[in-house]
Parts: C-alpha cells; sequence; structure tokens
C-alpha cells in the first residue's frame, strides 16, 4: 500500500492504470466499517486507492471541521489488510491554491434536505470531488448510500459535467442495533448513544408503513417526527422522490425517507431508499449503475 502525499507523487498511480480500472474511494478519514466495506467493493473491482482528507469547504463556520477526529496512522492500518494500492492523503495546500478559484456548484438536488441546513455544503462536497477526479482520474469512484443526496449531487455533477468516470453506491452499514455508522457517532456519550437510534428506527417505522401501503407523504413524515422526538433537536425528516429529490405529496416511485438530528453534540443524517413496495434498492442502484 503506497502512501501518497502530494500531488507531486501521483505518477505512481498509471502504473496502478495498467493493472485495471482505477477505483478511488474518497472519504475524510476517521474509517469505520462503512467505510471499510466501500473499500472491499472497490477492491475487488480494480487497484483501489483511498482518498483521506477532511475537506475545509464542506463544513459551515460553526461546523466541527476543527474537531473532526484525524487519526491517520489508524486509518492507514485498517486499510492495509484489505488490499488497498495507494492512499491519498494532502495537506489543505495542495487541493486549495489561490483566494477566489472555480467552484463547483450544486445543481438542483443539493437546494433541500442538507442542502439547506448546512449553506455551501454540497459546493464544498462537490469541488474536492471534482478535484479529486481530476488529480486521481479514477475509472470509477464508490460513494455510501448513507449519504444518498451527496450520491445523486455528485451524480447530477457527473453527469452533467460530462466527466468520464462511473460512479458505484453501497448499502449503508449498521451497528447492530441500525445506527448507520459514522464518524461523527464518536461525538456521542453512552446516553446519547441509546437517544442516537431514534433516526433508525423513524425510518423503519415509516418503512413498515409503506410496506402496510401508505402512500401519504405527510402521514409518513409525522410517523418518522413522532419517532424522532427522541432527538435533542429535528433538522428535517423528509419523503423525496429519487433521483431528482423532489417533493411529492404521495409516494409514486423510488424514493428516499431521510431524516437529520442533532443529538448532543453531533449532527447525525441517515436515510432508506425504498421502492414503491416499501422494499430496499439493490446497491448500486442510486447512483445508476
Ligand atoms: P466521509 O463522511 O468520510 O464518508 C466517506 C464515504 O463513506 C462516503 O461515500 C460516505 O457516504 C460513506 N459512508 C459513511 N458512512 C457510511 C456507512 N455507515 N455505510 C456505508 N458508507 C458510509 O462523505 C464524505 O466523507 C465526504 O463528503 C467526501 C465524499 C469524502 C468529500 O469530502
Amino acid at each position: 500500500m503506497k502512501i501518497l502525499r502530494d500531488v507531486s507523487q501521483l505518477g505512481y498511480l498509471n502504473q496502478l492504470r495498467s493493472e485495471g480500472a482505477l477505483v478511488l474511494v474518497p472519504t475524510m478519514g476517521a474509517l469505520h466499517e462503512g467505510h471499510l466495506s466501500l473499500v472491499k467493493q472497490g477492491a475487488t473491482l480494480g487497484p483501489a486507492v483511498v482518498s483521506i482528507f477532511v475537506n475545509p469547504t464542506q463544513f459551515g463556520p460553526s461546523e466541527d471541521f476543527d474537531s473532526y477526529p484525524r487519526d491517520l496512522e489508524s486509518d492507514l492500518a485498517l486499510l492495509e489488510p484489505l488490499g488497498v494500492s495507494a492512499v491519498f492523503a494532502p495537506d489543505v495546500k495542495d487541493m486549495y491554491g489561490r483566494d477566489g478559484e472555480v467552484t463547483v456548484q450544486p445543481g438542483s438536488r443539493g437546494l433541500g434536505l442538507c442542502g439547506a441546513d448546512r449553506p455551501g455544503h454540497f459546493a464544498g462536497v462537490l469541488t474536492v470531488v471534482a478535484k479529486l477526479f481530476g488529480l486521481l482520474q479514477p475509472d470509477i469512484a464508490i460513494f455510501g448510500r448513507k449519504d444518498a443526496q451527496q450520491c445523486l449531487v455528485i451524480r447530477q455533477m457527473v453527469e452533467d459535467l460530462k466527466m468520464p468516470v462511473r460512479l458505484i453506491d453501497g448499502i449503508t452499514v449498521r451497528e447492530p442495533d441500525g445506527l448507520a455508522m459514522s464518524s461523527r457517532n464518536r461525538y456521542l456519550d453512552p446516553a446519547q448513544r441509546k437517544q442516537a437510534l431514534c433516526l433508525s428506527q423513524a425510518l423503519n417505522q415509516a418503512e413498515n408503513l409503506m410496506r402496510q401501503g401508505e402512500r401519504s407523504s405527510e402521514d409518513l413524515t409525522s410517523a418518522m417526527l413522532d419517532v424522532l422526538a427522541e432527538a435533542d433537536a429535528v433538522e428535517y425528516a423528509e419523503i423525496r422522490s429519487v433521483p431528482d429529490l423532489e417533493i411529492t405529496p404521495t409516494v409514486d416511485g423510488m424514493t428516499v425517507l431521510a431524516v437529520a438530528a442533532k443529538v448532543g453534540p453531533a449532527r447525525l443524517i441517515d436515510n432508506l431508499v425504498l421502492n414503491l413496495e416499501g422494499s430496499q434498492v439493490s446497491p448500486g442502484y442510486l447512483l445508476g449503475t
């Protein structure tokens, strides 16, 4: 596993490219089993490169950029046994050079949900992902469905800007009790950790109602809100169409149930991508593969 600490070392990737389709798994580090599942999936498809970069431009001024967990040594130890070919862990100055530089703005899919609560967040995500695509030129890039809106916003960028990369989404990895794995779960104390279960439980509640035939977005939303009342503050509970993330009064096709809430110091998100029958759609669907 080659460790690439700056842009001048990226020539090494040309060697990997001759071994097969170059696969990129972008991350911000503080790796957990959710990240590792994407990496394992990636390593089966070709030489895999994992990027580790806590991207300042996707954090708002009052968010956790400074306190975001960083531990490159233990991340590398987790990646080492997984057959990863290279890790790209650049500095901020390698990724962002000058004031007033070009950024990538999300299309309509970036407006609601996390886009409404975190102004500028998706422009930060798209800008850094576009930079990573430009620098590493992967054939395939893998993203987690845990961040469903992020997946769909990136898909729209790749389609609209005609970027030559194939996107694949991986399923959300959960703790045994249902909590979606997240680097931010580290912020929770034991009581908050229990409280945080209300996100996945809210989604399961609405999923069960959908299986029983409920199609009213309003009723599904209020069922989610009832369960989410456990959280310290609810940011959103919404039903949106896939892939365009439109609001519809009744569920009439592929749908994402999405929630965001504050628990203690952590802002947590979770979602389920369901078909009309209320069953989870297979991996790869969200990114159109
Ligand atoms: P980060 O939060 O580190 O997540 C990296 C990748 O892991 C993302 O594609 C995310 O969706 C996926 N992931 C996170 N939790 C997961 C889980 N429980 N199960 C499966 N996959 C999971 O997302 C980002 O970083 C950044 O926005 C990034 C795309 C790297 C751009 O900076």
